[in-house]
């Protein structure tokens, strides 16, 4: 098992770029998959995440070349060309795959079998089996985990359905099936989440209908190929906005990150934490992007919007380390979702801020954060790798080293982290 180990950092500079956003690199590779025609993919996430998908889409008959790492050519083989898989289609660590997989493949003519890592087989999937089975599907989860089990069925038929949860995997996959759906399927969420689904269907020629909460397609439509040009991840951005904000001075950029409002609640959360972020918005295609500048600058605790949880899902291990620099507290409520991502991230960074001297008390769906500074000690990211990310991080605000363990996983979203951190200016090595 392989470990960072972090040295403290005062400061961040200079211009870095992050490597391309994972939900939209996964979703290139399935839509483009299923469209008619070549889709030219540039700015693809080359992370253990988006080769499970694209290992799939292989083994199901779709053709990708590799143009250069993050340059791919898909070759869709049109709404109904996909072809069974010769055995299990192993997803890894990625939810976003194993979910959007489940609405691609339940209106399909052949069985599928989906299943991935320890991590994976723990999380949590008739959420998205259950709105499915409305529509027609036969799904079989295992105790509502993977492996899970599609059977073909004749035919789906469209649903109206109010999703209980803020979750865009489940919104996407009942989205995918719908396109092998008898009808119009509407769903509707509980609070805004990432669109990019939405937003990819539109740039390939799908008809999308908006209204408040709700989206709706008609089942059948043809997607028409398209390119794609992937910006750089918000969610790895993150990472570094975070540090530019705790560092002790400085000031550095971010160039070409994909500013989607859906996906930029931590800004928000930064900001009313008194935070510098600038951002230079860079031209816009279907995904608005942007440079992002930020000014090293004292933070102060907040209780946190919940209506800003959905928008920041998966920054909220680096939100902590954040709110863990400020002064005062920082309340997080309505987060229960954290406790069911890659580990229960609520518990898992509860532990690591414990075991470097910041006091936290754990709520069934949020934290309370005093701000203080980090001591020194060993950090088990229990295989997160958002968790192991955050960590590093919190050089910029340590008394002494700390060393993350169990970061090999890393590699499903953000490829060449150490040397990224280490160009900005963060100590770190791996052990
Ligand atoms: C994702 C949606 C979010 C997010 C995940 C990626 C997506 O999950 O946490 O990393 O690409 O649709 P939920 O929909 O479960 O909140």
């Amino acid at each position: 098992m392989t470990a960072y180990l972090v040295d403290p950092a005062t400061s961040v500079q200079g211009r870095i770029r992050v490597p391309g956003d994972k939900s939209i690199s996964h979703r290139s590779l399935m839509l483009g998959g299923i469209a008619t025609g070549i889709t030219e993919v540039t700015g693809f996430l080359p992370s253990a995440d988006c080769h499970a998908t694209r290992s799939a889409l292989r083994a199901m008959g779709v053709t990708v070349d590799e143009l250069g790492e993050d340059h791919l050519r898909v070759h869709g083989v049109g709404l109904h060309g996909l072809r069974g898989a010769d055995s299990l289609l192993d997803m890894g660590n990625a939810g976003t795959a194993i979910r959007l997989f489940m609405g691609l493949l339940s209106g399909q003519r052949f069985p599928s079998t989906l299943s991935g890592d320890a991590s994976l087989q723990r999380r949590p999937m008739e959420r998205v089996a259950k709105p499915l089975r409305l529509m027609g599907a036969d799904i079989e989860t295992q105790d509502g985990k993977p492996p899970v089990k599609l059977r073909p069925v004749p035919r789906l038929t469209a649903i109206d359905y109010a999703m209980p949860v803020a979750s865009a995997q489940v919104k996407s996959a009942i989205l995918l099936a719908a396109l092998y759906a008898d009808g119009t399927t509407r769903v509707s969420e509980p609070a805004p989440t990432r669109d990019h689904t939405e937003r990819m269907f539109e740039t390939l020629g799908v008809r999308v209908a908006r209204s408040g909460g709700t989206v709706a397609i008609d089942g059948g439509q043809s997607l028409m190929a398209a390119p794609i040009d992937v910006p750089g991840d918000f969610s790895s951005a993150a990472f570094f906005i975070v540090a530019g904000c705790i560092a002790a001075r400085g000031s550095f950029v971010i160039e070409n990150v994909g500013v989607n409002p859906t996906r930029t609640g931590l800004l928000d959360i930064l900001k009313l934490m008194g935070a510098d972020i600038r951002l230079h918005p860079r031209g816009s295609g279907a995904e608005p992007v942007a440079d992002i500048e930020i000014h090293a600058a004292p933070l102060r605790g907040i209780r946190v919007p919940e209506a800003l949880v959905p928008l920041a899902i998966d920054e909220f291990p680096v939100l902590f380390i954040a709110a863990a620099c400020a002064s005062g507290q920082t309340v997080v409520t309505g987060a229960e979702e954290l406790r069911v991502k890659e580990s229960d991230r609520l518990a898992t960074m509860a532990e690591g801020l414990t075991t470097l001297g910041i006091r936290n008390e754990l709520a069934p769906d949020g934290i309370t954060i005093e701000g203080g500074r980090f001591g020194t000690g060993r950090i088990d990211s229990h295989g997160d790798h958002r968790i192991a990310m955050a960590f590093s991080i919190a050089s910029l605000n340590a008394e002494g080293p700390i060393r993350v363990e169990d970061v090999e996983n890393v590699a499903t979203s953000f490829p060449g982290f150490v040397t990224i951190a280490r160009r900005a200016g963060l100590s770190v090595q791996s052990a």
